[in-house]
């Protein structure tokens, strides 16, 4: 049996994608700590040939907010 905690953090990229991170944080019953990180990056431009998610095509693109 083990507590589970998990942190999401959202980041907007300057000209690119927003950019979704979760650390997940598992504590088992000794006491350690392990953390996982995953991430997801979503389209921001409408250019992806991959909706809803970021494949690169910003780059292409002249700068946007
Ligand atoms: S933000 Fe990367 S393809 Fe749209």
């Amino acid at each position: 049996m083990s507590n589970q905690e998990s942190i999401v953090k959202i980041e907007v990229k300057k000209n690119g994608p927003l950019r979704v991170i979760t650390d997940k944080m598992e504590i088992d019953i000794q006491g350690k700590i392990t953390v996982k990180e995953s991430a997801a990056s979503f389209c921001r431009c409408g250019k992806s040939q991959n909706q809803p998610f970021c494949d690169g095509s910003h780059k292409e693109l002249e700068p946007f907010e």
